[in-house]
């Protein structure tokens, strides 16, 4: 195992901050508004919270605990608990570089935009990735695996970047990028919610997120869509809370500080969907189609629809339509670097690489895998590695680490470490959480998944 020096965060804000920014990310920005519309408005809040405090909170505190005990990767954590178990976490880090490889596709996507938007270069039918316009315009290219320059360029880029970020020591790196973007992003979603207030017909929108319809409490698949986007908008399962807890120098308030990141994580996702509500109401009014017809699912909403917005929203555009692209771009970028860092450290610590080597191992590789994505037939690619991370990989990673900490670990060991320091103490309802009641969810939302495929 490394023999060098283990990185330590230098202080607790850099800890949640980097964990606030993994947790902020596309499903905050482009996947919530969709479900919480779908899922009954106003009243969504109610599974929304149930979800959060249940089985988001409780499972971020294991892998808080496992990481600040074991201060160690998920697989050496695993070979810790039992020897046997190390190629399940080598299974869910591969999952995890796997996801990485197509997000930050979707990022490199959002960077496109970002340029594009300054003009309005988009045009009148906004839909790049979704009907090649942007093979039409370079109509030279053919074949469903022909490179596209200007996606290629772009995920290079971002490619680069979080290398260059990852590489560095954890708190020149991860620490003071998350601690940069983190308050811009933050600052960015309030002159974008301010300003789409003052939109006409910004009621339209946001009147939805306040109107419950109480009936949709009553169907179970609201309340998994509720517990799928806590999985999803607290990165659950892939081990990031676990690695980042690993970092932490002794005397850490772990509860504290995981109940002061899943709030910030729900909060800005709450209060960036004012906007996103208020500005689809502008549309609805402006042009006569309904809501519901504008509130699409995750890229279609951002790529789609916002650029068709912008097109018509007058000279403010020119302002608002960057800052809403930058804001994807910066809580994706803090997404992935929390991403690539469980990889990363996975990989030094097993076979004792530096982190550059490590970080440079993983991102030449996982940049080979996106350049599938940059192709002709990237869009549709990223759709079915979409849907597999949704119904699959998430909810695999969750069940494993409740099984193994909640059933073969000796679970007392994790409450007396997350109890040593923390305010708020954890006892036998967190266990019977753990146990029970999450990997009863999980499969719940395996067999609506199956389900709903059948059908
Ligand atoms: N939580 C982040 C988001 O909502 O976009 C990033 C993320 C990481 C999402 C890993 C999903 C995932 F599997």
């Amino acid at each position: 195992m490394a023999s060098s020096k283990r990185s330590e965060w230098n202080n607790n804000v850099a800890f949640v901050m980097a964990m606030i920014g993994s947790a902020i990310g596309l499903g905050n920005i482009c996947r919530f508004p969709n479900v919480l519309y779908s899922n009954g408005g106003g009243s969504f809040m109610i599974p929304y919270i149930v979800s959060l405090f249940l089985l988001g909170i409780s499972f971020v505190l294991v892998e808080y605990a496992v990481g600040y005990r074991f201060k160690s990767s998920l697989s050496k954590s695993l070979y810790t608990v039992k020897s046997k178990l190390e190629p399940v976490a080598w299974f869910i880090s591969f999952i995890v570089f796997l996801i990485t490889t197509y997000y930050i596709c979707v990022v490199a996507w959002d960077l496109i935009y970002v340029f594009l938007s300054f003009t309005k270069a988009w045009g009148s039918n906004p839909d790049l990735f979704f009907s090649n316009n942007v093979l039409q315009a370079s109509d030279s290219l053919s074949g469903i695996f022909t490179i596209v320059p200007w996606v290629f360029i772009s995920v290079l880029s971002i490619w680069l970047v979080s290398w260059f970020i990852v590489q560095r020591d954890l708190n020149e790196g991860i620490g003071k990028v998350s601690q940069i973007l983190l308050p811009i992003l933050c600052l960015i979603v309030v002159v974008i919610v301010v300003f789409s207030l003052s939109l006409p017909g910004a009621s339209i929108g946001y009147t939805q997120i306040f109107t419950p319809d109480w009936s949709a409490l009553a169907n179970l698949n609201v309340w998994l869509a509720a517990f799928g986007q806590i999985i999803f908008s607290l990165s659950l399962g892939m081990s990031i809370a676990l690695t980042y807890a690993s970092y932490l120098p002794e005397g850490a308030k772990l509860t504290d500080n995981a109940l002061i990141v899943a709030f910030s994580n729900s909060g800005f996702e709450v209060f960036n969907s004012i906007g996103i509500f208020s500005i689809l109401g502008f549309m609805t009014l402006s042009t006569g189609i309904p809501f519901n017809e504008l509130v699409t699912e995750g890229t279609g909403l951002a790529f789609v629809v916002f650029p068709k917005v912008f097109n018509i929203m007058g000279p403010w555009a020119t302002v608002i339509a960057p800052l809403f692209f930058l804001c994807i771009l910066f809580a994706g970028i803090t997404s992935v670097m929390a991403l690539l860092e469980v990889v990363s450290y996975s990989i030094s610590e097993k076979f004792d690489f530096s982190r550059r080597k490590s970080a440079t191992i993983v991102c030449i590789s996982g940049f080979c895998i996106s350049c599938l994505f940059t192709t002709s037939s990237g869009s549709m690619l990223l759709g079915i590695f979409d849907g597999f991370l949704n119904n699959f990989a998430l909810l695999f990673g969750v069940l494993l680490e409740c099984i193994i900490f909640g059933w073969i670990y000796k679970f007392d060991n994790l409450i007396d470490t997350l109890n040593e320091y923390s305010t708020i103490k954890m006892g036998k309802l967190w266990k019977t959480v753990i146990k029970y009641i999450l990997p009863f969810c999980i499969f719940g939302l395996w067999a609506q998944g199956v389900y709903s495929t059948l059908l």
